[in-house]
């Protein structure tokens, strides 16, 4: 399963292409089945209906779990270090971790939960958290988390789209200096989903909550009791493990479904080999379990592999912004993996806050979620890695479930700003406007895959035509990924970004769709567009153009009160940055709104918005230059 030099990975690329059959059939067969498959991959993306490993039968957590207690039971599977430094950091073997998620997954089993059933998870960075999501799928139900930033507006429209009667939370969380009353915004949320039945929730910060007779019910009251082991239920391989929102060019979030085995064989896979992970390193993924990234490289990837996983509850400014470094030195962390936009705002910081850290454990850094600027990568390189470390910088998404396009640590080269090469099992193609393959080396287009990979997302929830439309009705028999890219002479792919109306602020996906329908709640507001612009710490930012009914009074106060409305539907991550008042957005003959040419203006290249003379209103343009200049 290891590709241990170059040629090995020229090799198996090679076969992975040539005979995906033998090679992933050699692959699955590291892994504990209960019944072998009888197909490795069936279907195709003209259809969108592939399937992997068919007919075989598993339990994703005995993978996870079970399975390494033989040999490594008391080996340190979590290592939980609190938000306060001053806090009891908690470490979890593989036995206890066996433990804590039976109990759980029993004290699931004891309120109702029952096989299929769809689970909303919306919890701090906290142990339980790893325990509900295994629990969830040692017994086959299907994960639906939240990332705790969302507001009860996202939680409720998640809620209802799954379609969850049970919520698992906590009575708050601590970030930094922050508190965040969850319970509090998960009741707000289910004041409109009355067909929740169940709230289980982690004392964890003793804030003062309400407990709602007969729905909310105490973590510790249904878990300390239970039994400590649980057998698992045993699912088919395409039974779905969890579902996970996503933002896209357009309407509400989309509920992407990963299914069980071929998920399992892809995060692991691409764990081990892009990582090199050895057996005995310290890993730290310091995503927040709410996105993908914290699923496939914070709990499934790393314990399909026997890793030791540090899991952090808190930000990387709190007490002090030396906190990670110290933290890295505290637990010995071998293999680092975080966000661009986090290194960016270390930099911001100087290296003082280096002093008194060594961070001498480190081998291996990686990032992920969107391109890294080659000064934010030098930065990494020299002040946390002290140029030692290879970076993988690895390109992936929600809905290819694991890491597609990345060095492999120490085995092939680095070069920054590049994901370089794609992996085993990852056939991309770049093609032009019109869908025609640019197949010479040296091109740059539009980023799609040719053929399906074990951990590609399935379905979206419910709504499989806005599956097909989103991902394969761009270009026939391709997946569209949405991004664009450039691939050099040697075949190395460097991702310029998204092509599509989704922007990335601070890694964090934002359909500009979304955040329009959000502004246009506010009643004096007729019409918004929402483009993204270049920021120096979030990589991008959110720059809107309001239509509004009459004059408002003070623009300062109309910002507040977006502010307000974006925080309350969608979280205080989507804030727009920067909001002009406009009298008209600039329309094709047809009405359809030029994004382009407000982007350009949010850019700031007013100079650049070419050619407008075939616009309905071209006299708005000039106005909306004229009035930019006042916000950039
Ligand atoms: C989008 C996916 C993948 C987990 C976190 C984000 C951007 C992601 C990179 C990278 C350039 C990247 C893409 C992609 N992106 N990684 N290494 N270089 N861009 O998952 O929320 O589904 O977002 O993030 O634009 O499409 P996500």
């Amino acid at each position: 399963m290891r590709i241990t030099s170059f040629q090995q990975y020229q090799t198996d690329y090679n076969r992975s292409l040539n005979q995906p059959d033998e090679f992933w059939s050699g692959i699955a067969a590291h892994f504990t089945w209960r019944k072998k498959w009888h197909t490795v991959l069936s279907g195709d993306f003209h259809q969108v209906d592939f399937k992997w490993f068919d007919g075989a039968q598993l339990n994703i957590t005995e993978n996870c779990i079970d399975r390494h207690l033989k040999t490594h039971g008391n080996k340190t599977a979590l290592i939980w270090e609190p938000n306060d430094p001053s806090g009891r950091t908690k470490t979890f073997s593989y036995s206890e971790l066996h433990q804590a998620v039976c109990k759980t997954a029993n004290a699931l089993k004891s309120i109702g939960i029952k096989r299929g059933d769809t689970v909303c998870i919306y919890m701090p960075m906290i142990p339980e958290l790893m325990f509900a999501m295994l629990a969830c799928a040692r017994i086959g139900a299907i994960h639906n988390v939240v990332f705790g930033g969302f507001s009860a507006q996202s939680i409720s429209d998640r809620i209802h789209d799954a379609g969850c009667k049970y919520v698992l939370t906590a009575d708050g969380g601590y970030r930094g200096d922050k508190k965040i009353y969850l319970k509090q915004i998960v009741d707000d949320a289910l004041q409109t989903c009355p067909e929740v039945q169940k709230v289980l929730v982690v004392k964890q910060t003793n804030f003062d909550i309400d407990m709602k007779p007969g729905r909310d019910v105490w973590w510790s009251d249904v878990v300390s009791h239970q039994a400590d082991s649980c057998p698992v239920e045993i699912m088919e391989a395409e039974d779905p493990l969890f579902i996970l929102y996503t933002s896209g060019s357009t309407g509400k979030p989309k509920g992407v479904v990963h299914t069980t085995a071929g998920y399992m064989v892809w995060t692991s896979y691409t764990f081990l080999n892009v990582f090199q992970y050895n057996d005995g390193d310290v890993y730290w993924c310091t995503a927040d379990a709410g996105w993908i990234t914290g699923h496939s490289y914070m709990v499934y990837g790393p314990l399909l592999n026997g890793a030791t996983v540090v899991m952090f509850e808190g930000v990387p400014s709190y007490p002090n912004w030396n906190r990670w470094w110290q933290v890295i030195d505290k637990h010995k962390v071998n293999i680092f993996y975080t966000a661009p936009t986090a290194i960016r705002s270390l930099e911001a910081q100087g290296t003082k806050h280096f002093e008194g850290t060594d961070l001498s454990s480190l081998r291996i850094l990686g990032t992920v979620g969107e391109p890294i600027n080659e000064e934010a990568w030098h930065w990494y390189d020299e002040n946390v890695g002290k140029k030692k470390c290879p970076i993988v910088d690895t390109w992936w998404q929600t809905e290819t479930g694991g890491i597609m396009i990345s060095p492999l640590a120490g085995i092939t080269k680095t070069i920054p700003s590049y994901a370089t090469l794609p992996l085993p099992g990852v056939e991309p193609v770049i093609v032009d406007s019109n869908g025609n393959a640019l197949v010479e080396t040296f091109v740059e287009g539009n980023l799609c895959m040719k053929r399906s990979w074990p951990g590609q997302a399935r379905t979206v929830f419910n709504d499989h035509e806005r599956f097909k439309l989103t991902y394969f009705s761009t270009y026939q028999g391709l997946y569209f990924t949405g991004d664009g890219c450039r691939r050099d002479n040697n075949g190395n792919y460097r991702i310029t970004g998204r092509v599509d109306d989704v922007i990335n602020v601070s890694g964090h996906r934002i359909g500009t769709a979304e955040v329009e329908d959000a502004l246009d709640e506010h009643p004096n507001i007729v019409e918004s567009a929402v483009v993204g612009y270049p920021h120096a710490i979030k990589g991008q930012a959110l720059f809107a153009f309001v239509l509004c009914n009459e004059t408002p009074d003070s623009e300062e106060k109309l910002k507040a009160e977006i502010n307000d409305i974006v925080i309350k539907m969608i979280g205080a991550f989507a804030k727009p940055d920067k909001v002009l008042v406009v009298s008209g957005l600039p329309r094709t003959r047809s009405g359809k709104i030029m994004r382009r040419i407000l982007r350009k203006i949010a850019e700031g290249e007013p100079d650049k918005v070419g050619d407008i003379t075939t616009l309905l209103n071209p006299e708005v343009v000039e106005e909306i230059k004229q009035k930019a200049t006042l916000v950039i």
